[in-house]
């Protein structure tokens, strides 16, 4: 290709990139409603990990201002918190059996996803942040004890899918 040809065609994307900026992202954090219970140690990890995109308190860096990246980020935050959300807390049967399947998302390495880790090395989850936050999850998705009728409520296991 000849050098000119090249020149228009860099410059052609250079618009381009220039014009998409002008495309509204939606990067708003709602106000947060009720933050899910959990003790201190589940919260840090939750913090550190997953608030970015499972909670109202998104940190918007400058690369979710660029986009076509921007696009991306705003769209995993609208899913991500729909799917589940501490910072609006409900409890209800779909956070509750979205929050059970925590173990098996980080243990199919999807959560937090690959993308998020290349960028926010911090955010990695020990062994013994997984741990934790199984246990959290487990504990906080059983079935409430019956009262009174039986002393020992028996362990059920919650059953996902
Ligand atoms: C970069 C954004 C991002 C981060 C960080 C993140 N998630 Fe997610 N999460 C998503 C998106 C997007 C979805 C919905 C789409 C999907 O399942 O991939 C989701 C879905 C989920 C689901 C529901 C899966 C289902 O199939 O119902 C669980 C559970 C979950 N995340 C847990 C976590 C936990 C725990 C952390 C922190 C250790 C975390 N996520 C960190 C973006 C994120």
């Amino acid at each position: 290709m000849s050098q000119k040809l090249w020149k228009t065609l860099a410059g052609a994307v250079v618009v381009a990139l220039g014009a998409i900026q002008l495309i509204p992202v939606d990067r708003t954090n709602p106000p947060v409603q009720k933050e899910m219970p959990a003790p201190p140690d589940v919260q840090a990890i939750l913090r550190r990990s997953c608030y970015d995109c499972h909670s109202n308190e998104t940190v918007w860096l400058w690369y979710s201002k660029v986009a076509p990246i921007s696009w991306l980020v705003s769209r995993d935050v609208r899913e991500g918190r729909k799917d589940l959300n501490f910072s609006d807390w409900t409890a209800s049967e779909k956070q509750l059996r979205r929050l059970a399947k925590t173990p098996k998302e980080i243990a199919k390495a999807k959560m937090p996803p690959w993308f998020y880790l290349a960028i926010h090395d911090d955010a990695r989850l020990s062994p013994q942040d997984v741990e934790t936050l199984n246990r959290f999850a487990a504990s906080s998705t059983a079935p409430a004890p019956k009262p009174a009728a039986t002393p020992v409520a028996p362990a059920r296991s919650t059953s996902s899918n």
